[in-house]
């Protein structure tokens, strides 16, 4: 039995392949940097839904404005008790209110749904009132718009495309599997994202961003990096934003949002002095992390990064893991139609270690 399925291949799968030991993301034969910060979100759900849907448009600008607007309608079921939830926890229940199917129209309701749902569920735990989506707009300029309530400055909609193709697939990460497995079951892809959603609010997988701004504001200064994180060592904590189950290198991710943070610091005044901040905790942590575990390779991964933009671009740290599932809906989606196609039940055996049965006396 391999521990947590590390050497275990589950699924075939030509929409992404994580190679850990190059530092290299793959997404339908695109290499990451030729992706990200040169396509939008948009273009790239049509290259991981191709061939897995049928009618797909040219260009989903259009469709996925209009499933934008169809599903702000279930704004309107919000109440008390769902704003008493985290913002995933109540872009989730908003998300269960949608009817399971397998067609397009359902998919790009699905991609719609974190985006329409976290900014309108930040709103409203603020006090303000949700803005209606406009269909017109590119999923990444309406989301910062729906969010902030005005159109959003130069190089953000760009910037928030970056992150969004980064993050829109990943090999057989826990939350694509937990989709995979749901899917496996024909129980609908509204079904098999809720699993998505579900795996990911874990901090272990798409909760550690968040994590990662409380880190940077605990440190503070430069100077605190050192003892704060062999501090954290030593209580036998784990630094959000470092190792990975795959990658014993770098995460290119986390590079590719890098880039991605450095074109936004000619815009923002606060940005450079946060970024050479965070690049010398990144500097402090990779260092202090070699010398506690000189035998296991632990780097940077994608949530170091995804923190640091996610912050320039004003969304509140609680929505991050929202924010990431915006991106990865594509992923989780196109997987699900894979398995449909091709898969088996996944259905695998487990190993009984409990007590023997007592025989009757
Ligand atoms: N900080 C400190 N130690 C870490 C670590 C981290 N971020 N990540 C792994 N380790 C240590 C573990 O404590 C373990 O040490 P041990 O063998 O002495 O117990 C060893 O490295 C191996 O860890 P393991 O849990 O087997 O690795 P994994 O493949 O299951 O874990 C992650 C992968 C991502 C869950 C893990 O690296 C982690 O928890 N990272 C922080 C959360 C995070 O950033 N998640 C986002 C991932 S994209």
């Amino acid at each position: 039995m391999s521990d947590g399925l590390e050497d275990v291949v589950a699924a075939r799968t030509v929409l992404s392949d994580v190679d850990g030991k190059a530092g290299r993301l793959v997404i339908r034969g695109w290499t990451l940097d030729q992706l990200a910060g040169r396509t939008r979100y948009e273009e790239v759900v049509r290259l991981l839904f191709d061939g897995f849907f049928e009618n797909l448009p040219e260009d989903l600008t259009a469709a996925l404005g209009r499933a934008r607007v169809e599903v702000f309608n279930e704004v309107q079921a919000v109440d008390d008790g769902l704003l008493a939830l985290g913002p995933v926890e109540a872009m989730r229940a908003l998300t269960a209110r949608l009817a399971d199917g397998d067609d397009l129209a359902t998919a790009l309701r699905l991609i719609a749904a974190p985006a329409v749902f976290t900014p309108a569920i930040v709103r409203l735990q603020a006090g303000d009132a949700p803005v209606a989506p406009d269909p017109a707009l590119g999923h990444a300029a309406d989301i910062l718009r729906m969010l902030h309530g005005k159109a959003p400055p130069a190089g953000h909609p760009e910037a928030l495309d970056a992150y969004l193709v980064t993050v829109c697939d990943h090999g057989l990460n826990a939350s694509t599997f937990a989709a995979r497995v749901v899917a496996s079951t024909r129980a609908g892809l509204t079904s098999a994202v809720l699993a998505g959603i579900s795996a990911l609010k874990g901090p272990l997988h798409g909760g550690a961003p968040g994590p990662v701004i409380e880190m940077l504001d605990a440190i503070g200064k430069p100077e605190n990096a050192r003892p704060w994180i062999e501090a954290a060592l030593d209580r036998g904590e784990r630094l959000m934003g470092f190792g990975h189950r795959v990658y014993r290198v770098r995460d290119p991710r986390a590079d590719a949002l890098k880039g991605a943070v450095r074109r936004l610091a000619e815009e923002s005044g606060r940005l450079p002095g946060r970024l050479a901040f965070a690049e010398a905790v990144e500097a402090a942590a990779l260092a202090i992390l070699k010398e506690h575990r000189p035998n296991r390779p632990l780097d940077v991964n994608v949530e170091f990064f995804t923190a640091l933009l996610l912050e320039a671009l004003a969304f509140p740290p609680a929505t991050f893991t929202g924010v990431f599932a915006m991106g990865r809906t594509a992923g989780w989606l196109a997987h699900a139609r894979e398995q449909l196609a091709g898969g088996r039940l996944i259905r695998p055996q487990s190993e009984y270690v409990g007590p023997t049965p007592r025989i009757a006396a």
